[in-house]
């Protein structure tokens, strides 16, 4: 075996080989490389936006008849047998192609014993992945873990679990033997004895990851149909494996900042008078909220489209109201259109010819909620197109955004056929190549929609995502219930969908399904309160939990939290800014921030937000105390101010209206106004709260709409403390709006003020003692 040619053009060279296909590796920076196969080349990818850059890189074949190429970060070798190895920059190892062949698990379940096990209702096993076109198997180290691959369930470190990639509604508990949910990210990190790296596999057709299941010495990937074709990208650290991937695929774009506030939602909300009380029950109660959502309820008969002219008679009005009392107005939208002849929705897209049809060449119809429908064949852009027309039914009368669900697409009726004819852009193509891409596509179709009707940065929420939909939407973990484990479950997935791109994200607080409980609802909304989508929704037929309905002290925790997350939105925003620029998301894992402490690699029970902000939540019924690890550094207890040595592990109270929170000393926040909803209007003056004596911090600020921040329209301030003096300056002016009359730096009990005057800040005093 012999590589027989190596060609080089631009950033791609090429592979030939005498006995194993030919490899492509293409540099798209000096840490990302592209390895696949030639015909990958000339796909069109739906997640990748960046193109390979100019970085340098050189090839050389060495003596035992292989190839190197080596960028300033990374090293990778590929043998005469086609084997691909990648080091870092010190030649230490990463991604190394394991030797010999895969042992499937060992199940000793004879044929005729499926029937049996399956006889009590314990389905056999179920495997996303039949066939098998390619498959990458790569060798795994003792000390080696896991993380990313979008919203899995189960723990943060994906180690001994295997997973599918083939978007999946599932009603039953998702726990964390499950091998696949709603969305397909195929973004997979691995952190090998410490050395982070990620690796993207770039196919949105079933496919499969085993992560050390089926044996412990390696991991491997499947793809049912099409090419190999994956991304290799190297660290230093794990923060920046995950920003070049972010860079990659595209950052989650800056939201409206009033995206940010609380969320009310319920399935099952009966009319426009019930939704008007909720609305009136937030302000009476004083519970902060901005938005509220509307489920299916609203429409006619499930229609999309349409309003019940029964229980909403006057929409309209209905908005305009709850616009006047600060609210703002999501309804959700599903993909399927009910297949009826007189419904204008139904006749247009049959007369376009815009719905997925069957090989016969008839439209394909299966069950969702308005009963028989049919399926927008949204890989076509035409499709898209008239799908984000259609949206001006909803913005015109001043809906403010839009949730879209059912996208995987789901079916009552079962399983769309794989081989349904859909559209790849201009190319036939097959629902087995176009599933994962179809709520990515709706996704795009609406946001292009609601960006052209309003001009602002659309607010599009979907359950059904592949890797760089994050472009378009926010996403939430769809139907969770109102469990613990599922309360436990939030912190890895909204953390790996972070890492996989998915920075706004978040998790129907106090469950979907189920009963929830006085105590799980405050759990929840504390655990949850730095989690960027802050809703809450229920189904239907469950017990109610809008934060009122348990009295007290349930009612006056709530709100302790709703005014916390209100005060720290600045915060949130200024993360969203920076993460656009950056692909760094808001909320981490410990091993994002501090991947070379082993302690932290399974931790999923408390979070960054950001590098200055670290929850450590209650997840458990019934808990008084519970440890909190702190890494290395120095923290400050939030609430208390106590100063508490990082690289220990500490034990705190947590009475139910306690969320240990800590600030990591050398970091700063803003914290904006008490309010109970978001307005346009730019806030007058801003606190920074200093953890410990020093720290530098860039705060941004712009209309919190429109896209004019592209074009400069937004102010940059730089905060900096040092031996506990601040000092304020602008960088940035743009005419967006005014800069602050007044900013506070508060540092342990001092506060320090500064007015504008000419374009800077003045401090005012030296230092006033607050108690
Ligand atoms: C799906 C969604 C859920 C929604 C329901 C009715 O189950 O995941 O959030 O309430 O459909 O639209």
């Amino acid at each position: 075996m012999t590589i027989k040619a190596i060609t080089t053009a631009d950033q791609t060279v090429h592979i030939d080989f005498t006995a194993h296909p030919a490899v492509s590796l293409q540099v798209f920076s000096a840490q990302i490389i592209r390895v696949c196969a030639p015909e990958a080349l000339s796909l069109t990818s739906h997640a990748v936006i960046a193109t390979p850059s100019q970085a340098p890189f050189t090839v050389d074949r060495d003596n035992a008849g292989g190839v190197g190429l080596q960028t300033s970060a990374l090293h990778l070798h590929i043998d005469a047998s086609g084997h691909v190895d990648v080091y870092d920059a010190n030649d230490l190892a990463l991604v190394l192609d394991y030797r010999g062949q895969r042992v499937p698990l060992n199940l000793d379940l004879p044929e005729d014993s499926h029937s049996v096990i399956e006889e009590e209702g314990h389905a056999g096993r179920d495997s996303a992945v039949n066939t098998v076109s390619s498959q990458v198997i790569k060798a795994l180290s003792p000390d080696e873990h896991f993380y990313g691959l979008g919203d899995k369930t189960g723990f943060i470190d994906k180690r001994g679990y295997e997973y599918d990639n083939w978007n999946t509604d599932d009603a039953s508990p998702h726990l964390e033997h499950y091998t696949k949910l709603y969305k397909s990210v195929p973004i997979l990190y691995g952190l090998r004895e410490g050395r982070p790296y990620g690796l993207f596999f770039d196919n949105a057709a079933r496919s499969h990851l085993d992560l050390g299941k089926e044996n412990p010495g390696y991991y491997y990937y499947s793809v049912a149909e099409g090419p190999l074709d994956y991304y290799v990208i190297g660290g230093p650290t794990l923060a920046s494996v995950v920003q070049q991937y972010t860079q990659l695929t595209g950052p989650t774009p800056l939201p409206q900042r009033w995206t940010l506030g609380y969320q009310q939602s319920r399935f099952g909300w009966q009319d426009a008078a019930e939704v008007s009380e909720i609305a009136a029950t937030m302000r009476r109660y004083h519970l902060p909220c901005d938005v509220l959502h509307l489920d299916i309820d609203y429409m006619a008969g499930y229609r999309v489209f349409t309003w019940n002219s029964t229980r909403y008679p006057q929409p309209a009005a209905f908005v305009k109201a709850l616009h006047q009392q600060g609210f703002k107005l999501v309804t959700i939208i599903d993909p399927g259109v009910k297949s009826e002849p007189g419904y204008s929705v139904y006749d247009d897209g049959i007369g376009h010819d815009y719905f997925v049809k069957t090989p016969a060449g008839q439209v394909y119809t299966n069950r969702v909620w308005p009963g028989q429908a049919v399926y927008p064949d949204f890989g076509a852009p035409r499709v898209r197109q008239w799908w984000g027309d259609y949206h001006a039914r909803l913005t015109a009368i001043g809906v403010d955004g839009v949730w879209n669900d059912m996208n995987e697409p789901a079916g009552f009726d079962g399983p769309l056929p794989d081989d349904l004819v859909f559209t790849d852009e201009t190319k036939p193509s097959t629902h087995a190549k176009m599933h994962n891409l179809f709520g990515h596509n709706m996704s795009r179709a609406i946001y292009a929609g609601l960006q052209q009707q309003t001009g602002r940065r659309p607010f599009v929420i979907t359950r059904a995502a592949y890797a760089g939909t994050q472009r378009y939407a926010t996403v939430w973990t769809g139907d969770n219930q109102s469990l613990w484990v599922h309360l436990q479950m939030m912190v890895p997935q909204l953390c790996n969908l972070a890492l996989s791109g998915f920075s706004f994200a978040g998790t129907d607080i106090g469950g979907f399904g189920a009963d929830t409980t006085p105590e799980l609802l405050i759990r929840w909304i504390e655990g949850a309160i730095f989690s960027p989508l802050l809703r809450n929704h229920s189904a239907m037929g469950n017990r109610r939990q809008e934060p009122w309905v348990f009295g007290e002290p349930t009612l006056s925790i709530y709100r302790k939290y709703l005014e916390l997350r209100y005060r720290l939105i600045p915060y949130l925003y200024d993360l969203f800014a920076a993460g656009e620029q950056t692909g760094a998301p808001v909320m981490r894992p410990l091993v994002y921030a501090f991947d070379q402490d082993p302690a932290v690699v399974e931790i999923g029970d408390q979070y960054m937000v950001g590098d200055a902000l670290m929850v450590a939540p209650v997840l458990e019924k019934g808990k008084t105390s519970r440890l909190v690890y702190l890494p290395a550094g120095e923290w400050i207890d939030f609430w208390t101010g106590e100063h508490l040595a990082g690289g220990q592990e500490i034990r705190v109270e947590v009475p139910l209206d306690a969320l240990p929170l800590f600030g990591r000393v050398g970091t700063m926040v803003p914290m904006g106004p008490k309010q109970e909803y978001l307005t346009d209007a730019p806030d007058q003056e801003m606190d920074f709260r200093c953890f410990g004596d020093h720290g530098t911090y860039r705060h941004y600020q712009d209309d919190g709409s429109s896209f004019a921040y592209r074009d400069g329209a937004y102010n940059l301030y730089q905060i900096t403390v040092s031996a506990g003096v601040a000092a304020v300056t602008v960088t940035h002016a743009g005419d967006a709006v005014a800069l602050y009359r007044e900013i506070r730096v508060h540092v342990g009990h001092s506060q320090q003020k500064f007015v504008l005057d000419k374009q800077q800040y003045c401090a005012l005093n030296k230092k006033e003692v607050i108690e």
